[in-house]
């Protein structure tokens, strides 16, 4: 058992949850990159002070955003839906004033700038990933491709003056420096502005079983508990929180400047509820893993049972999630001889770890196997509307979270 330091307050962690020996979750290889990989000791533990779920090791950021990463947000129809109506929620509330800013942090391919650029109003996304930040540049976006944190920060604010908003979806939870990062919002924010930001929900993962959510960019698991303390900690107050459906389930964090705003009561009824299911105790952490390592067991079991039976199983996506769930259940080509998935920078790879190929959608049909894995999970509705043929000539889809189901 490893304890280690919080990353936010300097209190003691302690592991509750071991998913083995992992590569960077999106470091999809090429056949001959496969002998160099990367790997670490995915762990989670909770700081016994504030209570903030974390990774116990880290992968240095550089290995993980870069030129070559993969995750493009535009990918799926229903994000881009939710970030659009983001934008607009924005261009409507909170940046009305006269010549209003907001600054994004990790936009990718400017999947909720763009509609902002697009309406005139001053934005900033900040995007070390280059790749993608070409993309978002390429729609109009002005991107500065730099990690964000306090220096980020303070240039920022030196030559384009205060931010209303500084907004972040699903990148403020993978950024280890979470110190660093809320006092540059301290210096960027106006008086009155607000830091919004959207993240995968302890909640989902230890109640709803979402196990694959954790990997390396996933150094944090936000709860409405421990994002409070985290906000009051550096001079901020917790004045908003609300269920968003991505990924499984998140929850839509604002936060703004301590007595400047009076909190939704969505906070305390939120908080009430963590705390009386006891989200955050010891117990519920045990619990959660040993029910992981049961859902592994039946993962298994079920794969190799389709095995000898002679039936066919093929993996449906290569989310980050994918790589968490192969490599943790030892999933190989002998079991799932490879995965489909729509990202075309992925096709052609191997699922880090585990080696799976990806092959593009058309692969599915060509013929449709017995079985398919869904990694993919938490876009089951679209994947299955768009693959309704599959069930159609005798197929099922078998899932893992929260158990396994066949169906
Ligand atoms: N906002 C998008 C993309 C999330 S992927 C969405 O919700 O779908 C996370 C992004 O954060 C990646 O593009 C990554 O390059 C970026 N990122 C990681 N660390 C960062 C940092 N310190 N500052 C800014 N962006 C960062
Ligand atoms: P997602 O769950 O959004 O991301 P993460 O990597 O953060 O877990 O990834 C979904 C993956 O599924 C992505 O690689 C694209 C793929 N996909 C398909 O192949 N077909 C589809 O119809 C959809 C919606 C996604
Ligand atoms: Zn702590």
């Amino acid at each position: 058992m490893t304890t280690t330091t919080c990353r936010v307050c300097d209190g003691k962690v302690q592991e509750f949850a071991d998913l083995g020996e992992q590569p960077t979750a999106n470091g999809f290889l090429l056949p001959h990159e496969a002998e160099n990989e990367f790997f670490f000791r995915l762990a989670v533990g909770a700081c016994e002070l504030c209570g903030m779920v974390q990774l116990l090791e880290e992968v240095p950021q550089d290995l993980r955003y870069h030129a070559g990463y993969r995750y493009h947000a535009s990918g799926s129809a229903s994000h881009r839906a939710h970030f659009e109506g983001n934008a607009r929620r924005f261009l409507a509330t909170e940046l009305t004033g006269t010549d209003p800013f907001i600054v994004e942090i990790g936009c990718n391919d400017g999947v909720m700038l763009s509609t902002v650029a697009d309406a005139g109003v001053r934005h900033l996304g900040v995007e070390p990933s280059s790749n993608v930040a070409a993309v978002a540049a390429a729609k109009g976006v002005r991107v500065l491709s730099e990690f964000f944190d306090e220096d980020t920060a303070a240039a920022i604010r030196a030559e384009h003056g205060p931010a209303d908003v500084v907004f972040g979806a699903n990148t403020i939870c993978h950024i280890a420096h979470i110190g660093s990062v809320l006092r540059g919002i301290d210096a960027l924010l106006t008086p009155a502005g607000v830091f919004v930001f959207e993240e995968p929900y302890l909640g989902t993962i230890i109640e709803g079983l979402a196990f694959d959510q954790i990997y390396d960019e996933h150094v944090f698991y936000f709860s409405v508990e421990s994002v409070s303390a985290m906000a009051a900690q550096f001079g901020f107050e917790l004045v908003d929180a609300e269920h968003v459906p991505l990924h499984g389930g998140e929850i839509r964090y604002t936060i703004a400047r301590q007595g400047a705003r009076t909190p939704a009561p969505a906070v305390a009824a939120l908080l009430d509820g963590e705390r009386a299911r006891g989200l955050s105790r010891p117990e519920t952490f045990q619990r959660f893993g040993r029910t992981v390592e049961r859902v592994r067991e039946d993962l298994v079991a079920l794969l190799h049972k389709i095995r000898a039976e002679g039936k066919t199983v093929v993996g449906y996506g290569a989310p980050g999630k994918s790589s968490t769930v192969t490599n943790y259940c030892g999933i190989t080509t002998d079991l799932v001889p490879f995965v489909c998935d729509s990202t075309p920078g992925k096709q052609g790879h191997l699922v880090p770890g585990s080696h799976l190929p990806v092959r593009p959608p058309e692969a599915f049909s060509d013929p449709y196997p017995d079985y398919a894995l869904l990694f993919a999970w938490n876009h089951a509705e679209e994947i299955m509307a768009k693959e309704q043929g599959f069930r159609e000539a005798g197929g099922q889809w078998i899932r893992y979270v929260p158990e396994v189901r066949v169906g």
